[in-house]
């Protein structure tokens, strides 16, 4: 079993701010930094430095060799990585204010992936690999269409969600990872109530699995007829960027493993726990081994 994650690549901008910035304010930011980011890219990284062997598919611009040369160094494969020099490399502007943070996507090369790209990508995948996708690149509809036709199975971390999300064929997604508002988005549920929202998306998909993080309730896995909880690791949260990422990337490594869905849970909160503590996305994805 491969396992493929086509996702996106960003560099982020990260200004830290004494406060978010208002309508027709202008402020000083604390501090700069330019970090790979991406939740594809954080994704990948997660789901290596959880022990897993890992392709990475997408699209950089020209300035984009640094984002291969990362992903390499944790040994993720980009053999199926392409460099557009027509495009520029996706990037993030992210406001970061007492742990938490605001962001705005600019696509760039994300949104440039097209039919080829993936039908040259899915021609190395057959019937029984995994493929990861999150809501930050273009053709989605198409790829999972594909990607279904032989037989991987799907996982969709639904992020950032967005209308789109509901033009996908959704019924060809095998496990959903979502937070509370995707959650209750996907089921088309005005609860904001945990349990409303479990209850809706078990009634909206029956046959799916789903795991649920919210936030300091911490997470829940919905499938196979059980419904399993994780309690959060509680910690001073620094950034919260990337934790989301942690999560998906860690529970699914250790799921793909031995289907363990309590252990999954637990790892993933444990890593998440950790991220939140560092600065930055990537790079504050910790290793296995930390745990
Ligand atoms: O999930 C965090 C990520 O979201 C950031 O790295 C940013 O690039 C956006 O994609």
């Amino acid at each position: 079993m491969k396992v493929l994650n086509f996702g996106s690549l960003n560099y982020d901008h990260v200004y830290e701010v004494e406060h978010f910035t208002e309508p027709k304010e202008t402020q000083s930011s604390l501090s700069y930094i330019r970090n790979f980011g991406g939740k594809g890219l954080n994704q990948s990284i997660a789901l290596a430095k959880a022990g897993l062997e890992v392709y990475h598919a997408g699209k950089v611009g020209s300035d984009g060799q640094d984002f291969i040369d990362y992903l390499e160094r944790y040994g993720v494969d980009t053999t199926y990585l392409t460099k557009d020099d027509s495009e520029a490399t996706g990037h993030a502007i992210i406001e970061v204010c007492k742990g938490q943070n605001r962001i705005i996507l600019h696509g760039g090369a994300n949104q440039s992936i097209g039919k080829q790209q993936i039908d040259d990508v899915l021609d190395h995948f057959e019937e029984g690999d995994v493929l990861l996708i999150q809501n930050e690149i273009s053709s989605l509809s198409y790829l999972i269409d594909a990607a279904h036709e032989k037989g991987m199975t799907i996982v969709f971390n639904t992020a950032p969600m967005n209308e789109k999300v509901f033009t996908y064929p959704l019924d060809k997604v095998d496990i959903f990872v979502v937070n509370e508002i995707e959650g209750a988005g996907l089921a088309s549920c005005t609860d904001r109530q945990i349990e409303g929202i479990i209850s809706a998306l078990e009634q909206r998909f029956p046959d799916k699995e789903v795991v649920l993080t919210v936030g300091e309730e911490g997470s829940y896995y919905i499938g196979e007829g059980k419904v399993v909880h994780q309690d959060i690791y509680e910690v001073e949260a620094v950034d919260t960027t990337a934790a989301g990422d942690t999560f998906t990337g860690f529970f699914l490594a250790s799921y793909l493993k031995d289907k363990d869905v309590a252990k999954a849970l637990d790892l993933a909160a444990k890593a998440s726990s950790i991220t939140v503590q560092g600065k930055g996305a990537a790079q504050s994805i910790p290793d296995i081994s930390e745990l």
